[in-house]
């Protein structure tokens, strides 16, 4: 079928009409012209793949990257960059909008690279052959190289096959010194690691999640600070941009006493704020996290921070007006409805909310909105090449 791609869903793909049907197409660009394969036929929508390019869109650029059009690892690396921060704007103007949000989204922070940013990496393992999945497919595409990724992350991956791995996942961490962090998930013996090691500094592996090689965690620095994080701990990917988020944290903590710090992690956030407040009490479910975090309160003497390992939802009863700021930096999946009404009852002079995800932040807003109104609303383009998207959002108690 021969579609005219008129505009960008939300998450890059392009959207035309095929006999008034609505139709998503991966790696698409507002005014291509395509033959199209129908790959998914729903009653409301369909879902297509390009076959032939047959008038192409001003908009497109060519992708660095050769594996782009088959890769499901990024999506928009076919327009120029500054495309890229526009349509990032624009989505999250729109989701808000969707959400009843009346706010016109006009700063994004880009990262200093936008290439080679990625300090972490999962590749699928499939018959020896290693890669990525097809776009909405179990199909492999290996690749020896992704753009997205640090160098030494793509050094370490045209090598991956001397671990003679069959079938798995596996994840490369770097850090700030180059130090490599492998964490398999695999039945297969992994052979070779003396030889990689001394190709790398290869500070651990890891094997469905027991230590097989040196030591689980990275060091890992970013400015001036200096954190622990296990290997199954969440990091920012892109060090770059992380940055920027510190400083959007020291900035909106300057007049803040007593911070709760939501969703921790390895104490990133609670630290930074810690310079500014008096009090810090970060909260984080994984274990291993919460370990990092008491340890890199020492490591950049924040020792005004305390931190418990805790279901945020366990100890929200604990949250009283005391506090004067809450950062929410949830998962992908938000802050659940109970943890939100609690922050509102509590009347809470100021909430930081960082977010991967501007679906469920607009959900999450729009109850929050109801006791506070927004600040002000900063993207920072912490996955470039990607639809992807930070949103940093302060709130203020009406
Ligand atoms: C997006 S990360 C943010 C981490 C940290 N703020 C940072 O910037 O490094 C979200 C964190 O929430 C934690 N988490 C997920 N569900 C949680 C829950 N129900 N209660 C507490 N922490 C949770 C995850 O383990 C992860 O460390």
């Amino acid at each position: 079928m021969e579609i005219e791609v008129l505009k960008f869903d939300n998450l890059g793909r392009g959207i035309g009409y095929y006999n008034d049907k609505i139709i998503f197409i991966p790696k698409s660009v507002p005014g291509d012209i395509l033959l199209v394969e129908k790959t998914v036929e729903k009653k409301n929508y369909l879902e297509g793949k390009i076959v032939k390019i047959i008038k192409p869109s001003k908009l497109r650029v060519k992708p660095l990257c050769p594996y782009f059009s088959l890769c499901g690892g990024c999506d928009l690396m076919h327009i120029s960059l500054s495309n890229t921060l526009e349509y990032k704007l624009k989505k999250v103007t729109d989701i808000f909008k969707h959400n009843h949000i009346n706010e016109k989204i006009e700063n994004i922070i880009k990262s200093k690279d936008s290439y080679n940013y990625r300090n972490k990496v999962t590749l699928k393992i499939v018959d020896e052959n290693i890669g990525f999945y097809e776009c909405d497919s179990h199909k492999l595409v290996s690749i020896n190289n992704c753009y997205l990724c640090n160098e030494e992350i793509n050094k370490v991956i045209k090598d991956l096959p001397l671990l003679e791995l069959k079938n798995g996942n596996i994840t490369i961490r770097v850090n700030y010194k180059n130090e490599i962090l492998l964490i398999i998930d695999s039945e297969d013996g992994v052979n070779n690691l003396e030889v990689f090691n001394k190709k790398y500094q290869l500070v651990g592996v890891i094997q469905n999640n027991k230590l097989i090689y040196g030591e689980d965690f990275l060091m890992d620095k970013i400015g001036d600070y200096l954190f622990k994080v296990s290997f199954d701990a969440f990091f920012q990917v892109n060090p770059f941009i992380c940055a920027n988020l510190f400083d959007l944290i020291k900035q909106n903590t300057k007049d803040c006493q007593k911070v709760l710090d939501l969703y921790c992690g390895v104490g990133t956030l609670s630290i930074v704020s810690s310079t500014n407040a008096k009090y810090v009490l970060g909260v984080e479910i994984n274990e291993n996290a919460i370990k990092n975090a008491e340890i890199n309160k020492c490591f950049n003497n924040a020792l005004n921070c305390e931190f418990i390992c805790a279901d945020t939802k366990n100890i929200i009863d604990k949250i009283t007006e005391d506090y004067d700021t809450i950062i929410l930096d949830p998962p992908r999946s938000g802050v659940i409805r109970e943890v939100l009404d609690k922050i509102k009852n509590a009347k809470i002079k100021k909430i930081i909310y960082v977010s991967c995800n501007p679906i469920t932040l607009a959900r999450d807003l729009n109850i929050l909105l109801d006791y506070y109104s927004i600040n002000t609303v900063t993207l920072l383009d912490m996955f470039p090449n990607t639809e992807h998207v930070e949103c940093f959002c302060v709130l203020n108690l009406n």
